[in-house]
């Protein structure tokens, strides 16, 4: 039996109730549950009770005393931040392809003359497993100290099998030993190899028939994506190794209308993918389908301005009934960050969303892209307690106060892991 947990007297307590079924949709983005002195009761990892603070003192009044109090009086309480698409175990840094964007190269020059992917994938070869683990590591623990509680993760920085397999056992060893929960993805259809430029179906092929049945018979990945745009993975090619994933049990994922319209929405639709992630180039056609078929739009808004493009149009595909969420794409070529509370901010700034909206993005419908509706995503009785206290009395401070982090304590799996904004000294790498 664990301490229980006793969060108190939040100003603003988000619980977003009633959405573990389904991702929430147009107005109902809006209706956050929120509490006012809203307090939560935490025992063995799970959530015992939420609601005003007098009523679990009346509740929980003979036994107070157990419970490590923690004072939320002025704060924001929310679901754990969900994270639902990263590209997290990578090794080195593009910051020389950065410098080069900012004096006119584009980020498909870049990658077609051999680096972007390329590079990263260069250097994840060549690193061990031990220090793919320790970069990553840190960079969940930066994760953890924005507020974010879950991260999915996904493969693509090898695209031959042994650097597919180290990634993705990187991802399953980080999910053991991190607090945060890590969700992990294959996408070893994340670029076309050099080897193969002139006869990419043979690599789409070496997908299908090798490394797909590989990773599913291991059990290594929930899902399947693929970067389908101009010059990488044709809607054909893509839909050839989406199927293929299914087949095997691995959800579809893709990576839609990033730079060129590519009816990569319709084919999320057609595909029955629980996410399209991107869209910045999406058509009304293809958001629409997406609507019908309720799959998620995975927006990531820092991608946009990292490679100083226009954002998707959120509040269109909100208006359409395109269930929203938001991520980071925490990856070293197109939004090197760990920072969803600035993703956040951005999702209003640029894509005409509002602070109601960007807290279901980033915490229930998030979960409901990687298929964790049910165990995350909002604070209600029987879900795992994975809670961020932010220092912010009111959730539309959080956006309008930008680019500060304003997490205070972070509680996963119904323990405090930060505190007064700092990380608990037990998770430092150095005890792993
Ligand atoms: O989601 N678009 C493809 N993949 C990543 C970028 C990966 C990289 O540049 O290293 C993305 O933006
Ligand atoms: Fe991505």
């Amino acid at each position: 039996m664990s301490t229980p947990i006793f969060i108190r007297n939040a100003s603003q307590l988000v619980t977003l109730q009633g959405s573990s079924n389904a991702p929430l949709v147009k107005g109902a983005m809006s209706e956050l549950g929120i509490i006012e002195n809203g307090s939560i009761w935490i025992e063995n990892g799970v959530i015992q009770a939420v609601g005003k603070d007098s009523e679990l003192v009346e509740k929980y009044k003979g036994r107070l005393n157990e419970a490590d109090v923690v004072d939320a009086c002025g704060k924001l309480v929310t679901p754990g931040l969900v994270d639902p698409h990263t590209h997290i175990v990578f090794a080195g840094s593009r910051e020389n392809e950065f410098n080069m964007r900012l004096q006119g190269a584009t980020y498909m020059e870049i990658m077609n003359s051999g680096g972007g992917i390329h590079a990263t994938t260069r250097a994840t070869k060549a690193a061990t497993h031990e220090e793919l683990f320790n970069e990553s590591y840190e960079r969940l623990n930066k994760f953890l100290l924005h507020g974010v509680t879950t991260v999915e993760a996904k493969s693509g920085y090898g695209m031959e099998w042994e650097t597919e397999l180290k990634q993705l056992e990187v991802a399953k060893e980080l999910n053991e030993k991190h607090v945060i929960d890590l969700v992990p993805t294959f996408m070893g259809a994340h670029a076309i190899p050099k080897e193969f430029k002139e006869c990419p179906d043979k690599f789409v092929d070496l997908l299908i028939n090798e490394m797909i049945p590989k990773v599913a018979e291991l059990g290594l990945a929930e899902f399947n994506d693929v970067f389908c745009e101009h010059g990488v993975f044709t809607p054909e090619q893509s839909k050839r190794i989406l199927e293929a994933g299914k087949r095997y049990g691995l959800i579809p994922k893709i990576h839609a209308d990033e730079i060129e319209p590519y009816e990569g929405a319709e084919l999320a639709a057609k595909v029955g993918a629980i996410s399209a992630d991107h869209l910045l180039k999406a058509s009304e056609k293809g958001m629409k389908a997406m609507a019908e078929n309720g799959v998620v739009g995975v927006l990531l808004p820092g991608t946009a301005y990292f490679l100083m493009a226009e954002s998707a149009n959120g509040r269109k595909m909100i208006d359409l009934g395109v269930p929203v969420a938001l991520s980071t794409d925490c990856n070293p070529g197109s939004s090197p960050t760990v920072s969803l509370p600035f993703i956040m901010s951005l999702g209003c700034l640029k894509m005409g969303m509002t602070p109601a909206e960007v807290i279901t993005a980033a915490t229930i419908n998030a979960a409901h892209a990687i298929n964790r509706g049910k165990e995350i995503g909002s604070l209600e009785v029987g879900k795992k307690a994975d809670i961020t206290i932010f220092n912010v009395p009111n959730y539309m401070k959080l956006q309008y106060s930008y680019g500060v982090n304003h997490t205070e304590t972070v509680v996963k799996n119904g323990q405090v892991v930060v505190r007064g904004g700092h990380l608990f000294e037990e998770l430092s790498l150095s005890n792993h």
